[in-house]
């Protein structure tokens, strides 16, 4: 009887080892970008406790409600698998009082998150972001020099046909006026609202805004016409309006949507979204904003800070649309040398041979099939090595190799010990 072939879960990915190599090149291109604005690498865990996410991105938002994996461990214990890295974050940076370290933390990471949205192109179960956390400060130009840093990220990636769109969501004061506001206007169209809607008019009626439900869209529609949705103090004001002059000073092109508000909680004054016209309007490339509240909210100190996250897969698809040989260069990294065995022995001296040349520096390969000479060069040629080093009883014999060079098709013989210092130079390693 046949079994059921196991399959990849709906939502999640295999990354194979043809595309691997193109996530390791833009990989490099943006922590390269990172290191010039002095982000250090922060790693934390998968799993956290599920009261971090519900205390932060907050308990009536769709990611905690609806999309966020949540199990019972072996104790018992509630656990999230992270639907997002800020939190953990900013937990980390509390637990480990980074604050003490006397500066500002520009911390950044890359890895994988989890949400069970509804996949499509673009949406995944398993995803992955790379984002910056700056914690420390209120200063606007940080703003400005963060969103300057996403837009570099993404130029860094060869992108150029991105967008930035910016809003400010103001200060927890400015929200508390602004939530009593949206509700008196939405009051009126509670009865059509959806259940969730109706409950989060009492509970967090930000949220509504970002109701998927066409008839809520409808509504929302309608309100955002009426009138502007959100106002501000005067200081956030001065806040918004000094980001927006620096980073017109840094020529960072950006537009403002004053109907922007993020599906997270934690944030307060700049929002901002980039898209991109491979993903379409409605799927942002990347998103962040300032959350002023969130370290003292978890604990910490009383502390501004900053930052955002771009979904690694929405990147790679803009990639593939407006530079795809940046992907593909990168597949095509050659080898230096596959080693042709043509007897048994031979088999026991190449594999000592690739160790040595390897530990010169070398990319080397060779045959584990006990293929025939033909099919050993043409595995040779599929895998784009340089060259192939022909090891037979001659060979052996003789304390040489026959060296092919596979573009130009010409051989010769080389002593072994000259080998290695041979192919540095030809391979420039
Ligand atoms: P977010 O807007 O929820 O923000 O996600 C940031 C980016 O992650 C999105 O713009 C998108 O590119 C990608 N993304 C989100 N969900 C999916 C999915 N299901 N499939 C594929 N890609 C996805 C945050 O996560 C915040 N932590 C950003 C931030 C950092 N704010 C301040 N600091």
């Amino acid at each position: 009887m046949g079994q059921t072939l196991l399959q990849a879960l709906r939502g999640t990915q295999d990354l194979l080892p043809g595309a691997s190599a193109g996530w390791h090149a833009l990989e490099e291109r943006l922590r390269a970008c990172l290191r010039a604005y002095h982000y250090r690498e922060i790693r934390t865990p998968l799993l956290e406790d599920v009261a971090l996410f519900q205390r932060s991105v907050g308990e009536t938002t769709d990611i905690v409600q609806k999309e966020m994996y949540v199990f019972a461990d072996r104790g018992g214990r509630q656990i999230a698998l992270r639907p997002e890295a800020t939190a953990s974050i900013v937990r980390a940076y509390i637990e480990h009082s980074l604050d003490k370290q006397g500066t500002l933390a520009k911390l950044y990471y890359l890895g994988p998150m989890f949400r069970g949205e509804r996949p499509q192109a673009g949406r995944l179960r398993q995803f992955h972001q790379i984002g910056v956390e700056a914690i420390g400060s209120t200063d606007p130009l940080l703003d400005a020099e963060v969103i300057a840093l996403a837009h570099a990220l993404l130029a860094a990636a060869g992108l150029r046909r991105m967008q930035i769109a910016l809003n400010t969501v103001g200060c927890p004061e400015d929200k508390q006026r602004n939530a009593a506001r949206l509700k008196q206007s939405l009051a009126t169209h509670e009865h059509a609202l959806c259940e969730d809607c109706r409950s989060r008019l009492t509970r967090n009626v930000f949220r509504v805004l970002d109701c998927k439900q066409s008839g809520c869209r409808n509504i929302v529609r309608q309100v955002v016409g009426q009138g502007p949705l959100l106002e501000c103090c005067a200081a956030c004001r001065t806040h918004f309006q000094m980001v927006k002059d620096a980073l017109r000073a840094l020529g960072v092109t950006h537009t403002e949507d004053p109907a922007m508000v993020r599906g997270l909680d934690y944030y307060t004054r700049t929002v901002f979204e980039v898209t991109h016209p491979a993903l379409g309007a409605k799927d942002a490339v990347g998103a962040g904003g300032r959350y002023d509240r969130l370290v003292a909210d978890l604990g910490g100190p009383e502390t501004g800070a900053i930052g955002f996250a771009l979904g690694w897969e929405r990147l790679i698809m803009a990639v593939e649309e407006e530079q795809p040989e940046i992907c593909h260069t990168a597949a095509a990294t050659q080898g230096d040398i596959f080693i042709v065995t043509l007897t048994p022995e031979a088999r026991a001296h190449g594999l000592a041979l690739a160790q040595q040349l390897r530990r010169e520096g070398l990319i080397v390969d060779m045959d584990f099939e006990e293929r025939s000479l033909k099919a050993q060069l043409r595995q040779a040629n599929r895998g784009s090595f340089a060259y192939a080093a022909l090891l037979g009883a001659s060979e052996l014999r003789d304390g040489v190799v026959t060296l092919k060079d596979l573009k130009a098709g010409t051989q010769e013989q080389i002593p072994t010990e000259r080998l290695a210092d041979e192919l540095r130079q030809r391979c420039q390693r």
